[in-house]
């Protein structure tokens, strides 16, 4: 199961720890902590390790990797996205080949654009930003990606090879989840592991890659039985839920660690709105042993996971070995 999840060294989780009062718990005068794994610092570290590699394959090979990130249509959060991706791209010395296409590309349209894009030899790596307008299927749109482009590990051939445990490139999200966890725990073997969510996007690949790490892994979902005593085995706690805050303290095992994926917008009460993630985040806190923020957790690894499969995809077409990060 070698080759799904790259030996980057990170070490940079932040010794930065909170303190939680347990005073309010009767009898109980003892301060609890969880270590804050801080996405932000090890994100920007991976980019700068990124940025170092694609440096030397410029020097000593003349490549230069490239991404085509595809935008179809005006939806304000996929603008942003794709905003920060170009930005991460320019900044870690890649090429950018970005398409900005209208609501009203049709399907045939975009499958030209990503043959285009397939035979474009400076092209390495092809993202097509979702959701995708309704006039176009998205599964017919990510199959006709090269696989070996697919930067975002969405083409059933890499989701495929992922579940059999062969080299591929997985979704950006759930490698960011895997990198974010050995920050904490450099080996995951026989670690009792619990995704909560089962989406082609983030449950089931970070359930694959978890098992190629050697964990013990369950996938649980809206069918699951008594959710938090499932929960409460975890070592290593992944919620992809899409529900704000459902994770309580009280499911958590203590010392365990918490990836929380959620990314959900919440009234405040002052009108506005804030970003909070499926975990109770202070609740959790008092109980883990280490925990992601949101904002500030996964989020941030998921750009910089991208710009790591766009230089692997960059080496293995140009034949040479995995790149060192
Ligand atoms: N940080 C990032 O970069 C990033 C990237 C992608 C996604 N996200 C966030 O991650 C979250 C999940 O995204 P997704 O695309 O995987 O969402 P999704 O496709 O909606 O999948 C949600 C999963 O959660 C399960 N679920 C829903 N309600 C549940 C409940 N009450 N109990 C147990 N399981 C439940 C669903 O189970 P069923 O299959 O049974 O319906 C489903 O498998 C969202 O908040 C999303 O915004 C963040």
């Amino acid at each position: 199961m070698a080759g799904l999840v790259p030996a980057i060294s990170l070490r940079y989780t932040r010794p930065h720890r909170i303190n939680r009062d347990c005073r309010d718990k009767p009898g109980d005068d003892s301060t609890m902590s969880a270590r804050i794994i801080d996405g932000k610092t090890i994100a920007a570290d991976l980019r700068g390790k990124a940025a170092d590699a694609v440096h030397r394959l410029r020097r000593d090979r003349g490549i230069v990797p490239g991404i085509a990130v595809v935008l179809v249509g005006d939806n304000p959060a996929s603008e942003v996205y794709v905003r920060n991706k170009s930005k991460a791209v320019a900044e870690a010395g890649m090429h950018a080949f970005d398409q900005k296409l209208s609501s009203a590309t049709s399907e045939a349209e975009l499958l030209n654009i990503i043959a285009r894009l397939n035979a474009d030899e400076e092209v390495n790596g092809i993202l097509v930003q979702l959701p995708l307008p309704k006039q176009i299927d998205a599964h017919k749109i990510i199959a006709a990606i090269d696989p070996a482009k697919d930067v975002d590990g969405f083409h059933p051939l890499n989701a495929g090879r992922l579940a059999s445990g062969l080299p591929a490139l997985a979704p950006c999200t759930p490698l960011g989840c895997v990198l974010l966890a050995k920050t904490v725990n450099e080996s995951l073997a026989g670690l009792e592991a619990v995704v909560i969510g089962r989406s082609n996007i983030v449950g089931k690949p970070v359930a694959q890659l978890l098992l190629a790490e050697n964990a013990t892994v369950t996938i649980a979902h809206s069918k699951t039985n008594d959710l938090p005593s499932v929960c409460r085995r975890a070592d290593l706690l992944v919620a992809a839920i899409g529900r704000p805050e459902m994770v309580r303290g009280d499911w958590i095992k203590p010392g365990a660690t918490v990836i929380d994926v959620g990314i959900n917008r919440v009234p405040r009460e002052d009108g506005k709105s804030r970003i909070v993630g499926d975990v109770a985040y202070d609740d959790a806190a008092s109980i883990a042993g280490a925990i992601t923020p949101v904002p500030g957790g996964v989020g941030p690894m998921t750009i910089a996971c991208l710009l790591l499969n766009t230089l692997r995809a960059a080496c293995a077409q140009k034949g040479l070995p995995a790149p060192k990060v």
